[in-house]
Order: C-alpha cells, then sequence, then structure tokens
C-alpha cells in the first residue's frame, strides 16, 4: 500500500491543483494520482520496501497503468516520481539478479527491462520524471527513457549507475540513452566509474531539465509535461537529438565531440583508448568494465537496437559470472553490516553521542576529527600537545575542505559549517562533556594508559575511551584502568578521509554499550564497521603481518622489488607488498613485526632483512627512503630508471636481483599467507564470522573485492585445493605455512564457509 501521506506531501503546495478523487488508483507497486490539470502522477512504491527497487513484474504492471492512462482523454500528460520519502528508485532488486542461475534467465530479465523502458519511451503523452533522492542503476535508465527530467536540489538526490562495482553492466538500454542525450564520452565515464551525479552537474551536463526545490518538484514537473504535449514526442535516442545538442554546446567542446564522436574513425580512436585505459586499471580482472566499452561502440557504430541486443546478451553473461558472484557477495554483506548493532544481544542501544573528543592531531586524529564533523556532524574536541601539533591537524583538514570546494563537492559556506564543528586545544577543556573521546597519539603503550587516565579524571564515568592503536591489544591499555568496560578499540584506516572501513575491538571486559556505541559512531561517520575480539594485530594488521613477510623472504631470496609488487598488482591487489612497505614505513612495519612475532613465535618471525633495511633508515615516502625512490617532496619521480625502485637496497641488503621465481609462486606464497592467518583468526575467536572477514580484508586491506576477500577465495578455490597448496608451502619454507586449523578441518568435509 502506498504511503498517502507521503504523497500527500509531495504533491507541492496547496495551491496545486486536487486529485480528482481523494482515493488514487493503485496496481501494484504503482499509485496513480490523476490530477485535475490533466497531468497524471504515477507514483513508485514497492509495497512493503523502505526504497523502490526494480522488479520483474514491473515491466506488465506498467503497461498496464500506461495503457489506462492513455485511454483516458482527461489525462494529457505523465509525471513518474517516487512514492518513498527519501529515493527514487535505487536499482533492480539484486535478489531477482542473485537468483538468476542460467545467463539466458538474466538476459531475459535485461530483454523485459528493455522493452518496459521502450514502452515509457514512445507512450502517446509525454512523460516527465520527478526525481527526488538516488535515481541510481534501473532508476536512472527509468528516468533516462522519460522525455525529460525534473530533480529536486536536496544533496540525496543523485543520478548514476552503479553496475561496475557490482560486476554488471546497466542492461534497459541505459548507456545508450545517456550517449544519445549527452555523447559517448559522459556514457563511458559513468558506465565506467559508476560515479553519481549531483543535481548541478547533471543540468550542466544536460542529462536533467531542470532543478528545483523539493517543495515544486512535482508542480515543475507537472508544468514540463504539459509544456511537452504539443511537440511531437520524439525518442530521444535518435540522430537528430543528437545534432540538436551539438548546435546549444560551445563550439570547442562540439568540435571535439564530432572529431571524436560523430564519424567513424573518431570512434575508433576513442574506443582503442578507452581499452587500454581500461585493461591497464583493471587487468582484465572485471569484464564489466569492456563490456559497457562494446555496448556503447556498438551504440556509436550501429545504432540503438544493435546495442540494445549486445546489451541483453552481455548482461546475461555477466550476471551469472565468478566475479558478480563475489562482488555482489560483499555488496550483500555490507548491506548486512549497516544493520549490525555489534552486538548479539537486540536489547543493547548505542548511547546517544551529542560530541567527540580526540587525543593527537597527527596524520590519523585530523582524519578522525574530519569525519566527525562532516559525515556524523558533531562537534568535536581536538588535542594535541603543542599548538604546532594542534595547528597541523586543523590545517590538514583545512586542505581536504579546500579540496572539496574547489571540486565544487561543497560550498564555502558547507565549508565553513564543518570548521565551526572543529575546535582544537593543547589542554582538557572541553573535553568534560565528550561522549566519546578516540586517541590517535603515538604507539606508545605507557604513552596510551597515561592518556586514559588522564581521561578517566577529567571526562565522564560514561565517557568511552576508544584507541585508534594498530597493534597493541586493547586489554593492555585498559589493564588497571578505573573503568575499562568504557575501553574499545577503534582502528580508522589512512587515510581516514578515504577507507571505507572501521576495525571496533572489544576486550574482555568491554561492555556491549560501548561496542554499540562505537560501531553506531563508526557507521555515523561513513564507515562500513567490523566487530573483532581482541589480540595481537587484532585482524588487520594480524594478517597483513605474514603477508608482508613472505614479501621480504622472497626479496631476501633475491627476486627484484617491482616484480614482487607487480605479481600482486597483477593479482588484483591495488599496490604491491613493497609500495605498502613505503607507505607504512620501514620503521613501523619493523615494530609491528617484532610485535607479532612475540605474540605469536616462530610462524611469525620476520625476516632479518626487515630489521636492515629499518636500520638503514628506510621509512619510505615519510623521509623520501624506501624501497622506492622519491623527490624531497616524497613524489616518486617520473620514469625514473629500474623500473622506480632504489637499487641502493639490493647492496644494503647483499641480495642480487636476479633470482626468477614464477610469478604464481609469488602471488601464491603471499596470498596464501594472508588468507591462512585470516583462517587462524575466525578459528582462534579474533572474527565473527567470515563475512567480517572478507569485508576486513577488502575495504581495510586492499584485498581484490572481485576476489570475494580471503573466506570467498577458499570456497571458491576448494579448502583441500589451498591445503595442499599451502602444505607444499610448508614441504618448502617450513613453519611459516603451517596450515590453519580452520582449513584442515574444513577440507576434511569438503566444506564450505558460504553456502
Ligand atoms: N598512520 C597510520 O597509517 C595508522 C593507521 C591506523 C592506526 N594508526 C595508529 O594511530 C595512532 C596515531 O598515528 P598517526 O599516524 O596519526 O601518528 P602521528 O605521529 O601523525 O600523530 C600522533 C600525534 O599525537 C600527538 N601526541 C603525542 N603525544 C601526545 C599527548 N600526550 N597528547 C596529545 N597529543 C599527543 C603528536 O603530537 C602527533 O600530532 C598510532 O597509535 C598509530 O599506530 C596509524
Amino acid at each position: 500500500m502506498a504511503n498517502q501521506a507521503s504523497i500527500q506531501a509531495d504533491s507541492g503546495p496547496s495551491s496545486a491543483p486536487r486529485s480528482k478523487s481523494s482515493e488514487a488508483a493503485e496496481s501494484g507497486a504503482f499509485v496513480v494520482d490523476a490530477r485535475l490539470d490533466g497531468v497524471s502522477v504515477i507514483y513508485i512504491d514497492v509495497p512493503g520496501a523502505s526504497v523502490n527497487s526494480l522488479q520483474a513484474s514491473f515491466a506488465q504492471e506498467l503497461d498496464d497503468v500506461l495503457e489506462s492512462i492513455e485511454r483516458d482523454e482527461t489525462v494529457r500528460a505523465i509525471v513518474i516520481a517516487s512514492g518513498k520519502t527519501d529515493s527514487f528508485v535505487v536499482g533492480a532488486n539484486i535478489d531477482m539478479l542473485a537468483g538468476c542461475r542460467l545467463a539466458s534467465d538474466a538476459e531475459a530479465l535485461s530483454r523485459a527491462g528493455q522493452a518496459g523502458f521502450r514502452r515509457l519511451e514512445t507512450a502517446k503523452k509525454p512523460i516527465v520524471a520527478a526525481i527526488h533522492g538516488a535515481a541510481l542503476g534501473g532508476g536512472f535508465e527509468l528516468a533516462l527513457a522519460c522525455h525529460a527530467r525534473v530533480l529536486s536540489d536536496d544533496k540525496k538526490t543523485v543520478l548514476g549507475f552503479p553496475e561496475i562495482q557490482l560486476g554488471l553492466i546497466p542492461g534497459a538500454n541505459g548507456l545508450p540513452r545517456v550517449a544519445a542525450i549527452v555523447g559517448l564520452q559522459v556514457a563511458l565515464d559513468l558506465g565506467l566509474t559508476g560515479k553519481q551525479l549531483r543535481p548541478s552537474r547533471a543540468k550542466r551536463l544536460g542529462i536533467a531539465d531542470d532543478v528545483v526545490p523539493q517543495s515544486i518538484l512535482i508542480e515543475v514537473a507537472a508544468k514540463r509535461a504539459l509544456s511537452l504535449c504539443d511537440r511531437p514526442i520524439r525518442a530521444k535516442a535518435g540522430l537528430f537529438h543528437q545534432l540538436d545538442r551539438l548546435k546549444n554546446m560551445a563550439p570547442q567542446a562540439a568540435l571535439t565531440e564530432l572529431a571524436l564522436e560523430d564519424n567513424a574513425i573518431g570512434r575508433r580512436i576513442l574506443f582503442r583508448q578507452a581499452r587500454l585505459i581500461t585493461q591497464k586499471k583493471t587487468k582484465g580482472h572485471y569484464p564489466a568494465a569492456m563490456a559497457i566499452i562494446d555496448v556503447l561502440e556498438t551504440f556509436g557504430s550501429r545504432g540503438f537496437e544493435a546495442a540494445a541486443e549486445h546489451e541483453a546478451r552481455l548482461f546475461g553473461e555477466l550476471v551469472v559470472s565468478e566475479t558478480a558472484r563475489q562482488l555482489i557477495g560483499i555488496y550483500d554483506a555490507t548491506q548486512e553490516l549497516k544493520k549490525d548493532s555489534g552486538v548479539t544481544d537486540p536489547k543493547v542501544k548505542p548511547r546517544t553521542v551529542a560530541k567527540v573528543g580526540v587525543l593527537g592531531a597527527g596524520l590519523m586524529g585530523a582524519g578522525i576529527a574530519y569525519v566527525t564533523a562532516d559525515k556524523a556532524s558533531l562537534p568535536v574536541r581536538v588535542r594535541d600537545k603543542d599548538d604546532a601539533g594542534v595547528g597541523r591537524g586543523l590545517a590538514y583538514v583545512g586542505k581536504i575542505l579546500d579540496g572539496r570546494v574547489k571540486r565544487k563537492s561543497l560550498t564555502r559556506l558547507e565549508k565553513d559549517g564543518i570548521t565551526s564543528k572543529i575546535s582544537g586545544t593543547t589542554t582538557y577543556d572541553g573535553f568534560g562533556r565528550c561522549d566519546v573521546v578516540v586517541e590517535a597519539v603515538f604507539e606508545d603503550l605507557a604513552l596510551k594508559k597515561q592518556i586514559l587516565a588522564d581521561v578517566e579524571k577529567k571526562c565522564s564515568v560514561t565517557t568511552i575511551f576508544a584507541s585508534n592503536t594498530s597493534s597493541i591489544p586493547i586489554g593492555k591499555i585498559a589493564e588497571g584502568c578505573a573503568r575499562p568496560h568504557n575501553v574499545v578499540g577503534m582502528h580508522y584506516f589512512s587515510p581516514v578521509e578515504k577507507m571505507p572501513l572501521l576495525e571496533v575491538i572489544r576486550h574482555k571486559l568491554t561492555s556491549d554499550e560501548a561496542v554499540a556505541t562505537a560501531v553506531a559512531l563508526g557507521k555515523k561517520q561513513g564507515k562500513t564497521v567490523i566487530v573483532v575480539n581482541d589480540g595481537v594485530g587484532f585482524y588487520t594488521s594480524r594478517v597483513l603481518g605474514p603477508y608482508m613477510n613472505e614479501a621480504a623472504h622472497l626479496l631476501a631470496e633475491g627476486v627484484a622489488i617491482d616484480v614482487i609488487d607487480k605479481a600482486l598488482v597483477d593479482w588484483g591487489f591495488p599496490v604491491g607488498p613493497m609500495t605498502l612497505l613505503d607507505e607504512v614505513g620501514m620503521d613501523v612495519a619493523e615494530h609491528v613485526g617484532r610485535i607479532v612475532h612475540e605474540a605469536f613465535g616462530e610462524r611469525m618471525t620476520p625476516p632479518a632483512i626487515m630489521e636492515r633495511l629499518a636500520k638503514d633508515d628506510r621509512k619510505g615516502r615519510k623521509n623520501s627512503r624506501g624501497m622506492y625512490l622519491y623527490d624531497e617532496r616524497g613524489q616518486k619521480p617520473k620514469d625514473a630508471p629500474d623500473g622506480g625502485v632504489d637499487t641502493s637496497v639490493y647492496a644494503t641488503l647483499g641480495v642480487t636481483p636476479t633470482t626468477k621465481v614464477e610469478t604464481e609462486e609469488v602471488q601464491m606464497r603471499c596470498v596464501l599467507a594472508f588468507v591462512n592467518e585470516a583462517l587462524r583468526c575466525l578459528g582462534e575467536g579474533i572474527l565473527r564470522s567470515p563475512r567480517d572477514g572478507d569485508v576486513g580484508a577488502i575495504f581495510g586491506l586492499g584485498f581484490p573485492p572481485f576476489r570475494g576477500g580471503p573466506f570467498r577465495y577458499v570456497d571458491a578455490v576448494g579448502a583441500a585445493e589451498v591445503l595442499r597448496r599451502i602444505e607444499s608451502f610448508r614441504l618448502r619454507f617450513g613453519a611459516r605455512f603451517e596450515p590453519a586449523p580452520t582449513l584442515v578441518n574444513l577440507a576434511k568435509i569438503n566444506g564450505k564457509f558460504y553456502r
């Protein structure tokens, strides 16, 4: 049943034409409000769902609704809007896609979607989409099939094709329609990046016809629909539309587009370039990206119908591909985590957080202050040990905000609003009323204990103390403190403003309430949150240990630095382990490596070269001295010889970098060291579930998303096969490849982590 209250509210000011009947006509997900001005507003309102997603039944229902409106001579024009308060249509129903077993099933869905939207496009009366909130994927395609689009100027209103993130392509002609309206290059960009367009950008590009306040959205859309009544309704995907558009463009832009898009040679250059860049970026791991290029190239050279045909076939193949299966699995996991309070007892509620304190305004502290003020919209008090520290932190936040203003993702007024939420100090003034204090001072146990003692003295008895330590067990920090139940770990990743993961760590005495509060705060800060139990390195820092160690073993054997990195990047990591070492700094890596070794013994023994490199002051990018060459600003010089490697590393280590090891062996040694440790974390109860392990590895450590994370990877390869490979490494390299008991047990029963 549609939410009539929200429909009435959306219908605009009281001067708006009233409905002919108080009861709107209804058919499944569609509710029709026939107005006195001759406009019928079709509200999409999927019953029982908080947001609209496209269902297989839509095509028939929409056809029925349109037919009845077309027969009604009193109706001259149509507006399509959403019956939900804050979103338009967020895409196709993922369960419906995941339920397809055969490519032909998914292909049929695509064809039905195409036909449904073609029905809209060829309706006998003009149709205008009135969009407030997200119109994504199929929702965006629906809007594109309408004859015009009016958007609310609200922050929640965005248009985009997120399909690529699920290993899919838009399957209902969205790409060719964007290309027809605004050109192939925009369509390529939107399809390949999955980026979301805000209303002002959509208007500048010509995808939106109007952008207006939400209060008058339906009115403006209705007027526009009526204004289209006296014009012939022409499908936008035609050549005429393209010529119209070129006439209205700036001469330079029109020339570029003509040169690249409107002739066969130009298009060939455009698509060849797109393929080259895409191959370089994806290494062939994301077939959907090439499929998007294929569909648009077909549209450019052979027209709309040929592109539709090609699109349906490719969509079918992609839906049942392994890549899409893994990416959809991860998407589902993040959706589940959004609803997860972090504790098992449903009665436990997070405490209200009205103010946050941050201790330490360094790289991490400043980032945490920024996401708290911006995303969570909460006041933040930041303390550092001296004015210079406070100044550096505030300057860091200022730089992020200035960048956003420059990119037009923020107005100056909004920037000032965020800045005004953050205040700095070198004392504890203003900390008394902080509900959560996040500590991000140096990685030093004694210092962190001292800071906790200060907070217990200066803040309230209910203040939650969250440490951002990357390796020290939370229980050790809490040892001997007055209120250990208030102590929790909130492990953010660098740079905090960009990295999506937050690892919340509970030690034995942490209260459920503290965990739930940390989880709720993390979500408000825009993070995907996993909760893990306490232990050295928790989950993320711990699994990174054996992975980095293995890369260092390879280097010690004489495998070249860039060869190691390339192998892992080819496997799907965003950067290789040697580059990662430079980002972290050998000082930090060696320190964490030592802690992890002390805790877990022989199998975590770091290769001796780690200590030697740390002694050689290779702090990486920080001091422009690492595995690669850096200029004084910490940037890699362009076109440096030897792949940019600082070859003096080899002399320092007494290694000749000529050892040839098969790429697959380099990859498997590092990856399986990582995977094996992840399985140990599950077996030892550090992880609550394989889901959390997969999400943590992908969003925190860059494990390739298309492989689904370490647990989904084991399922895909088979536990017995993974065990066989690890055993073969154990025979060659010893204890560091001792298989995790969880793996041995799973292989015995031929089991899987996921059903
Ligand atoms: N850098 C990373 O990638 C990363 C990632 C996750 C976690 N961490 C952890 O976050 C913490 C901070 O790391 P960072 O990289 O931001 O370090 P940083 O050196 O950039 O910042 C530390 C800040 O703490 C301040 N400080 C030191 N003693 C203080 C005191 N007594 N009172 C107030 N401020 C004090 C310093 O002046 C400095 O500004 C560490 O525990 C680190 O292990 C770091």
